[in-house]
């Protein structure tokens, strides 16, 4: 018996609702399993700038370094976007808990689930066999650097040092070495030096992995190969801002940018959970949002921070099951709302 202790961020918008689903999976899982369950909710983002704090509050930052194990729904929206640089929620919490946890590893899977398969815009016989991993550099580029306004107008500058670059390069090829053995790091190394030194370093770390067969691909190639022929790629490397677009992109394979989960690591075992979307403030507070990404999330946090994997494998296949029999949200093509697939999962766990 185990004690599930980990930090919550609801945040805002549909992070919220998608969160109190997770929430309830995650109840199961302890009552199935016979674990005590010790949650502890904070306020970020938004939620936490209306309540008269700061995007994030220290109360929440120290909860988080305390548990080493976070769940976040997400952050931003509409009624924050008058705000400046780090008063904004994004770049005042999201941003600064990724960096100051060194969290700098953010592992987003796509694997098309067979029963959407006939559902996405593309033919199935492109999506047939899809499953790779994207290893995204999260505490690097363009989001941390210089940013600002001049008399001339507005720059943000994009920086990478080598180390920066060779530890991502790690855990991408580490990772291949446990599924296909193939890396495509993905840059744009025909216009900025970044990615010159991003090439570089990556060749000089394969030397380290024979048995990894490693390609390069500029990213705009990219976005069109990951829609022509997603079944050749294993693990797809590549810094901040590029693997952020390019998984968005890789949500149309699985059906919806309601299902994919995603993990922030570094070395250890801290980590923290997160669906790739966002606040999706054009259907918040209808109860239509898909909590699959979120519950996906948190199995994904039972599994790599609280080492429980016969739990977190329990909630994969509440979902598995969800999806083949459609109980799910409408953007899959389901009639059920947000927490009726949460109780859907959480009675199938049960
Ligand atoms: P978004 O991901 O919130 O939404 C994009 C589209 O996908 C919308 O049409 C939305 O309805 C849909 N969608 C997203 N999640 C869904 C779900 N679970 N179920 C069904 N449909 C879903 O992106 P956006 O609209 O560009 O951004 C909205 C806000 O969210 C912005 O303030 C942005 O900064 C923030 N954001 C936060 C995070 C985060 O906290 N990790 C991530 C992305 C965006
Ligand atoms: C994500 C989001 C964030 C990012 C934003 C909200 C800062 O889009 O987690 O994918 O770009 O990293
Ligand atoms: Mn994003």
């Amino acid at each position: 018996m185990a004690t599930l202790n980990f930090t919550y961020l609801p945040g805002d918008g549909i992070g919220p609702e998608v969160g109190a689903a997770a929430l309830e999976v995650v109840a199961a899982v302890a009552e199935k399993f016979g674990h005590d369950l010790s949650v502890e909710e904070h306020l970020i983002g938004g939620a936490a700038i209306d309540a008269g704090l700061k995007p994030l509050p220290d109360a929440t930052f120290e909860s988080c370094q305390r548990t080493g194990a976070i769940l976040l729904g997400a952050v931003g929206g509409p009624k924050w976007d008058h705000l400046k640089g780090a008063e904004r929620p994004e770049l005042g919490s999201l941003l600064p808990l990724r960096k100051r946890l060194d969290l700098y590893a953010n592992i987003r899977p796509c694997r098309p689930f067979a029963a959407l398969i006939d559902r996405a815009p593309l033919r199935p016989e492109r999506l047939e066999g899809v499953d790779f991993v994207v290893m995204r550099e999260l505490t690097g580029g363009i989001y941390f650097g210089d940013k600002g306004r001049d008399n001339l107008g507005a720059y943000d500058e994009c920086r990478y040092s080598e180390a920066e670059v060779r530890r991502i390069a790690i855990k991408a090829f580490d990772l291949a070495k446990t599924r296909r053995g193939k890396v495509t790091s993905v840059d744009k190394s025909n216009v900025l030096e970044t990615s010159r030194l991003w090439r570089e370093v990556v060749e000089d770390v394969a030397k380290d992995y024979p048995e990894v067969e490693l390609q390069h691909l500029l990213v705009d190639a990219m976005a069109m190969h990951m829609l022509t022929r997603a079944q050749d790629f294993d693990v797809i490397l590549t810094e901040n801002m590029f693997g952020d677009i390019l998984t968005d992109e890789a949500s149309v394979l699985c059906g919806s940018m309601g299902v994919i989960p995603s993990a922030s690591v570094s070395g250890g075992t801290t980590g923290m959970y997160e669906p790739i979307h966002g606040s999706a403030p054009d259907i918040a507070g209808q109860g239509k949002a898909n909590p699959i990404a979120m519950i996906l999330s948190a199995a994904w946090m039972l599994r790599l921070s609280l080492g429980l994997e016969a739990e977190a494998a329990a909630i994969e296949g509440g979902v598995e099951a969800a999806i083949a029999g459609g109980h799910v949200t409408g953007d899959l093509g389901g009639t059920l709302s947000t927490s009726e697939v949460g109780c859907w999962v959480a009675d199938h766990v049960r």
